[in-house]
């Protein structure tokens, strides 16, 4: 078994792998990626600072999974690359990536930016406010408590990205329900597609997760196969799906 302590707690939850996992050397963090290729991106990624960081101390000491150090600098990538100013983002926890995206987009637009977050647990959804106006972000974004799936299709506007981080196997229920609201050229975005391994390796998988898997599975398939979508599937932190919105998409036959 191999235990290594993390900034995140994201990542510190997977950390204890049998054996069995090993190859080349030491383990599969989070059963995705080598652990040595991981403590080595992880000591080359800067060191957050101000609310971000201390959001990531109180993740790490509530349990609160939040995203990666690895997957926050690719959102910043992604973010800074497309000048994105609107994104809806499903799964809020306690505001930490609705902050990081809403930190990295003021960099270019200033206040002229705006997130329209989705928290189905009303504690965390509190906390995330009060996180988000310490931010002083409290003008730019917006929590809604409730659950996504019932909530999603009253949201208004058009978004320049979409990012997912939620109960994975509703993912292609949030797609279906917000991919209308994402401009063309705009990202659809989905943490955790991998599920730590599950969806790809059959050993891995436990009992309880089958259906949380077969979904995730399913929602990979479409998205990957879909003509109107550009994908490509990371397998990074806990893997993320990328997927380009080319053309309006139908659910219609496919889904
Ligand atoms: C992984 S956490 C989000 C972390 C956050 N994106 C971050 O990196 O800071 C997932 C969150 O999604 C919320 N969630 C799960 N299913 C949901 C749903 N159907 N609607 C809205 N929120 C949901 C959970 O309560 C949890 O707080």
């Amino acid at each position: 078994m191999h235990r290594i302590k993390r900034r995140n707690s994201k990542t510190i939850k997977y950390m204890v792998f049998p054996c069995i996992f090993c190859r080349v050397r030491g383990d599969l963090v989070s059963n995705i990626n080598h652990e040595y290729i991981q403590s080595y991106l992880y000591g080359v990624i800067p060191p957050s600072q101000g609310i971000l960081k201390e959001l990531e101390e109180y993740a790490e000491q509530n349990n609160v999974p939040i995203v990666t150090p690895d997957v926050a600098g690719l959102i910043a990538v992604l973010v800074k690359t497309g000048r994105v100013k609107r994104i809806l983002e499903v799964g809020t926890a306690i505001g930490y990536s609705s902050i990081l995206m809403g930190t990295h987009m003021q960099s270019y637009a200033g206040k002229d930016f705006s997130i329209i977050t989705i928290e189905k647990n009303e504690e965390s959804a509190e906390l995330a406010k009060q996180n988000i106006k310490k931010a002083g972000m409290e003008d730019n974004i917006k929590v809604l408590t409730g659950d996504a799936s019932e909530l999603l299709a009253s949201v208004e506007g058009s978004f320049d990205m979409i990012f997912v981080d939620a109960a994975k196997g509703q993912y292609m229920d949030f797609m279906e329900q917000s991919i209308g609201k994402l401009k063309l050229g705009g990202l659809f975005v989905c943490d955790n597609v991998l599920f730590r391994g599950m969806v790809a390796e059959r050993s891995l998988l436990k009992r309880r997760k089958i259906t949380i898997v077969k979904r995730l599975r399913k929602f990979l398939e479409f998205i990957s196969k879909c003509e109107e979508l550009q994908t490509t599937i990371i397998p990074m932190g806990d893997g993320v799906s990328i997927s380009c919105k080319l053309k309006e998409v139908s659910f219609n036959e496919k889904a």
